[in-house]
C-alpha cells in the first residue's frame, strides 16, 4: 500500500512543480489562541479558494479537531503501523480542507524507519494537493518546536498583550534567533481591544527583539477579545463558521487577505525542495 502511495507521489512529483507555503503557528506561552487562530485561518484561506492542510502538532493534547467538531478514529500510529493510507487517517472537514490529528502518533515519528518516514512525508505534503500548510505547534518550547519553524516558510507567533506572555514570546523568538530562524517571523496579537492595542504590543515586542536580538519581527495583524470566540469553542464549531460576521471572524479574514497579498513576497517551495525540508526534520 505505502509503496504503491510512493510510486504515485514520485510520478506526482516530477510533474510541472506546483508551490506550496508550509505556515508553523507558534507561541510562548500556552493557551493564548494558536489553536483557534490556525483553524479559523485555516478555514478563511480555504474560502479564498486554496487547499488547505492543518497538521495537528500537539502531541500531548491535540485539540484542533475537537475545535473542529470533528474526532479523529484513526491516528499517525495506523500509517506506520499498518501502512493505513493517509486519506483514512486525514480528516476531510471540508472540500480542500484537510486536518491531520496529533496525538501520540507524531511521537512515532522520531523513532520510525527512514523509510516509512520518508513515505509519510512524500504521501501527504507531496502529494500536491495542498496550497498551504499550517502547522499548529502545540504549547511548549521544546525541539519539536524548533522542528515545525525550521521546516516552515513563514513562523507566525501568537501573544496575547498581557506582560507574561510578552516574555514569553520574546524568549521563544531569543531561541528560533540562535536556530535563524527569526528572520520569518509574523506576529498576530490575540486578545485585544482593538488595532491601537495591538500596535502598542507589537512595538514593545519588536523594540526589545530589536535591541536585545537584533532581529525584527512584522506585525500581521490582530484578533480582538470576542465573546463569541468563547462560545464557538464550547459548541465546537469554528467561530468563523459559527458567527461569520463577529469582530475576531472579520479579523480572520482581514489576516487571511493579508496572507494572500504576501503570498508573493513570501518564499514559495516546489514540492520536491519542500518534501526535502520536511525529510530533514524529521531526521531521515
Ligand atoms: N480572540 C479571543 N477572544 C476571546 N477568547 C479567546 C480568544 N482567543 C482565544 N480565546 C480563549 O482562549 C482559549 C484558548 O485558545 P486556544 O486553545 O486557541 O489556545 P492555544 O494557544 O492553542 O492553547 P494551547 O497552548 O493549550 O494549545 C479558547 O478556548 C478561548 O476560550
Ligand atoms: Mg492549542
Amino acid at each position: 500500500m505505502m509503496k504503491d502511495q510512493a510510486h504515485e507521489l514520485k510520478q506526482k512529483m516530477l510533474q510541472p512543480s506546483k508551490n506550496v507555503t508550509v505556515y508553523a503557528v507558534v507561541s510562548g506561552k500556552g493557551g493564548v489562541g494558536k489553536s483557534n487562530i490556525t483553524i479559523n485561518l485555516g478555514i478563511a484561506l480555504n474560502q479564498s479558494g486554496k487547499s488547505v492542510l492543518l497538521i495537528d502538532g500537539d502531541l500531548g493534547m491535540a485539540n484542533l479537531d475537537i475545535l473542529a467538531g470533528v474526532a479523529s478514529r484513526s491516528t499517525l500510529m495506523d500509517f506506520f503501523e499498518s501502512g493505513k493510507p493517509i486519506d483514512d487517517i486525514l480528516i476531510h472537514y471540508q472540500d480542500g480542507l484537510d486536518i491531520l490529528p496529533g496525538g501520540s502518533g507524531m511521537l512515532s515519528l522520531q523513532n520510525s524507519q527512514d523509510e516509512v518516514i520518508k513515505e509519510f512525508i512524500t504521501s501527504l505534503i507531496g502529494s500536491g494537493r495542498y496550497d498551504v500548510i499550517m502547522i499548529d505547534a502545540g504549547a511548549g518550547v521544546d525541539a519539536k518546536l524548533i522542528s515545525f519553524a525550521s521546516v516552515a516558510h513563514e513562523v507566525i507567533l501568537v501573544t496575547v498583550p498581557e506582560p507574561t506572555a510578552m516574555a514569553d514570546a520574546y524568549s521563544l523568538v531569543k531561541i528560533l534567533s540562535v536556530f535563524e530562524i527569526k528572520h520569518r517571523i509574523h506576529l498576530i496579537v490575540n486578545q485585544v481591544s482593538g488595532q491601537k492595542q495591538a500596535q502598542e504590543t507589537y512595538e514593545r515586542l519588536d523594540k526589545v527583539i530589536g535591541t536585545f536580538l537584533n532581529a525584527k519581527i512584522e506585525l500581521l495583524g490582530y484578533v480582538a477579545t470576542d465573546m463569541k470566540v468563547r462560545d464557538a469553542v464550547s459548541r465546537q464549531i469554528p467561530f468563523l463558521i459559527a458567527y461569520p460576521v463577529t469582530l475576531a471572524s472579520r479579523n480572520i479574514t482581514t489576516l487571511c487577505d493579508r496572507m494572500l497579498e504576501r503570498n508573493s513576497e513570501f518564499s514559495w517551495s516546489s514540492l520536491g525542495d519542500l518534501v526535502f525540508r520536511f525529510i530533514k526534520v524529521f531526521g531521515a
